[in-house]
């Protein structure tokens, strides 16, 4: 959470770190601001709100400077407002510092900045560090660069933090634990972000930065160093990105056109791993790990949020077809209780961002005590990606609006193409039956799109339940965790309180809910459950419950029993979750946007939830 950009070079900093801000604000928008050092002279402008309220605050101000720093906020520590905004000023005005992740310790030394006579302007855990490094600063009469390093061996919890000083007014320096960090090298220039979106269109040349790295960055001077001050030798990778996926591209949202990508983002999640024809599955990341994901006695999986509803959808598929046990772990509960992982064991860690604070401790913990650690993860060179012992990319490309559509589906993809490797590699599958799978597999982003092609009676259904303010999804087998999946994007992005139940599990409570005023979304498709779920709908509707139905296309029953109903493309029931999720993602956007929502960004949220 929090986005922070950096530049330092020949160029304008404010138009290029503001045009980063407005691409890192999937990270945060609670405030934002920038930092900028003029000859000499250090200027701090920030405020509450999104990126283009700062812009307009800023409209007509000279804001020429070569360096400079910028941060957008996910409020933490202080409510969001102009004064706990980023970037601070440490209390002599010579140095400002911006911040994504929490220091835990900050109340003591808080304190003891205090009994020294410090004062405060924001209630930020941020600007407590800033004083801090200050005050170490000033005591030991030494550099920026060694003051930082003394203060980040005192202080406990998650950080990348960005510093300009006035005394220095080429070189931004930077640390990072835990929260990620990317530096584009350029010709006499550098660009810091935390990701590489605000990067991409000046070079494709990165580094990323590891925990406890400082960097000293300057034009033409990339200085990495470990807190023990040696110096380390930065990697330079080169970015598989092209600017297009990170913009709009004639869409309203990100979140429409992330859902609208699926069948090109399926599509490019299968190619080059699967062949139906030739009859093979290829992916090195299991490949050439067999033995371990063989010989697992059991499987745990990792995740948090629509990444877990993946992991519960996988321990449903690798139970039945590979006959190895999984149990799927929230990563925050995982991290905090004594779980008993051996040597041995297999972790998949499941991550759109590979940055989820909780998971990447999770794994942490899990790869001291020997698991071996398989990720599936979206972002390219993100720190899950890295702590992996093997994995597979899900190349759903940039996820960019806050709920997450198009890389949910492609963890499925890769989740039930590890499912049919390792099944094969173990004999627990049949070659028909695996043959029969590649094939529905392989035509998973044809009936995608030809889902997308009835987006407009989604949207007839969105206009006709919009104002409800209670939402049941139920759905049994393969199918519950996608009931779980529908909740979670209706809540997320049209504020309206939703719960995803097993349908079964219905009658054990939730069934009180039920009055004509509640819409219940059933995910009725055609699988050996599908006349216990009829029976459920009936009895919903003899409680007169408003049903809305996704279904099998040729069933002929609950369109008789549903006020409204949707029909998927047939599909074996392994492969159909790919599916029954689309109409779901499309319901949640149209209601989201006809209740006037901003639905790439809704309140509270964060794209990437970077502390615990
Ligand atoms: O980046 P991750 O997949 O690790 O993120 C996990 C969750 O924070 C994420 O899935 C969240 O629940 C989404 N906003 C759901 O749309």
């Amino acid at each position: 959470m929090c986005g922070i950009v950096g530049y330092t070079g020949t160029k304008q900093a404010y138009p290029i770190i503001l045009k980063g801000l407005k691409r890192l604000e999937y990270r945060g928008y609670d405030s934002s601001g920038v930092a900028l050092l003029n000859n000499g002279e250090l200027n701090v402008y920030k405020k509450k709100g999104k990126v283009a309220e700062l812009e307009e605050s800023l409209v007509g101000i000279n804001l020429d400077a070569q360096i400079g720093i910028g941060h957008t906020r996910w409020a933490t520590h202080g409510e969001p407002s102009d004064r706990n905004a980023h970037p601070h000023l440490s209390s002599n005005g010579k140095i400002s510092m911006i911040h994504n992740g929490i220091i835990e310790n900050y109340a003591l030394i808080k304190q003891e900045l205090l009994n020294k006579g410090y004062q405060f302007k924001s209630d930020t855990d941020t600007e407590v560090l800033l004083n801090f490094i200050e005050d170490i600063k000033n005591n030991n009469d030494c550099k920026l660069e060694e003051a930082i390093r003394i203060a980040l061996k005192r202080v406990s919890g998650a950080y990348c933090i960005l510093l300009i000083e006035e005394d220095n007014p080429d070189t931004i320096i930077a640390a990072r634990k835990g929260s990620p960090l990317v530096i584009g090298i350029g010709k006499g220039e550098h660009f810091l972000a935390s990701d590489a979106s605000p990067i991409i269109e000046y070079t494709k040349e990165v580094v990323y930065v590891n925990d406890y790295e400082l960097a000293i960055v300057k034009p033409d001077e990339l200085i990495l160093k470990n807190l023990g001050n040696e110096k380390v030798t930065p990697y330079i990778t080169k970015l598989d990105m092209e600017l297009a996926a990170i913009e709009k591209g004639g869409y309203d949202h990100f979140m429409i056109k992330e859902i609208f990508e699926q069948p090109s983002t399926i599509y490019d999640c299968l190619r080059g791993r699967l062949d139906a024809k030739e009859g093979y599955i290829k992916m090195s990341g299991i490949d050439l790990h067999t033995e371990q994901l063989l010989n697992a006695n059991r499987i745990m999986i990792v995740a948090c949020g629509t990444s877990w509803h993946a992991g519960l959808i996988a321990e449903y598929i690798i139970e039945e077809l590979c006959r190895i046990p999984v149990e799927v772990e929230y990563a925050s509960e995982f991290r905090y209780r004594n779980p008993i992982v051996n040597k041995g064991d297999v972790i998949i860690a499941i991550s759109q961002s590979g940055e989820t604070a909780d998971t990447l401790v999770a794994l942490e913990k899990a790869k001291e005590n020997g698991a071996f650690i398989f990720g599936v993860v979206n972002a390219v060179g993100s720190s899950i990606a890295r702590i992996s012992n093997a994995g597979a990319y899900t190349h759903a490309g940039p996820e960019i609006g806050v709920a997450s559509t198009k890389a949910f589906t492609g963890q499925l993809a890769v989740l039930m193409m590890m499912a049919l490797n390792i099944a094969k590699h173990k004999g627990t599958i049949t070659n028909d039956r695996y043959n029969q799978l590649l094939v529905e597999l392989e035509q998973i982003p044809e009936k995608v799109d030809s889902i997308l092609k009835n987006a407009e009676e989604i949207k007839k259904i969105a206009e006709k339940y919009k104002d409800a303010t209670d939402f049941l999804f139920l759905g049994r087998g393969y199918n519950f965790p996608i009931a779980l999946e529908g909740a979670l994007k209706l809540k997320e992005i049209s504020y309206i309180h939703a719960e995803g139940y097993p349908a079964a599990e219905m009658k054990h409570g939730p069934i009180a809910l039920v009055d004509e005023n509640l819409p219940v979304v059933f995910i009725a498709t055609n699988d050996p459950y599908h006349e216990k779920i009829v029976s459920n709908m009936q009895e919903i509707k003899a409680r007169k419950g408003k049903i809305i139905s996704i279904i099998t296309e040729g069933d002929k029953v609950s369109p008789t029993i549903s006020n409204d109903y949707f029909e998927i493309p047939m599909a074996d029931e392994i492969v159909a979750p790919i599916l029954t999720v689309i109409p779901l993602q499309l319901l949640s956007y149209y209601v989201g946007t006809l209740k006037g929502i901003d639905v790439d960004k809704p309140r509270n949220l964060a794209k990437s939830v970077t502390v615990e």
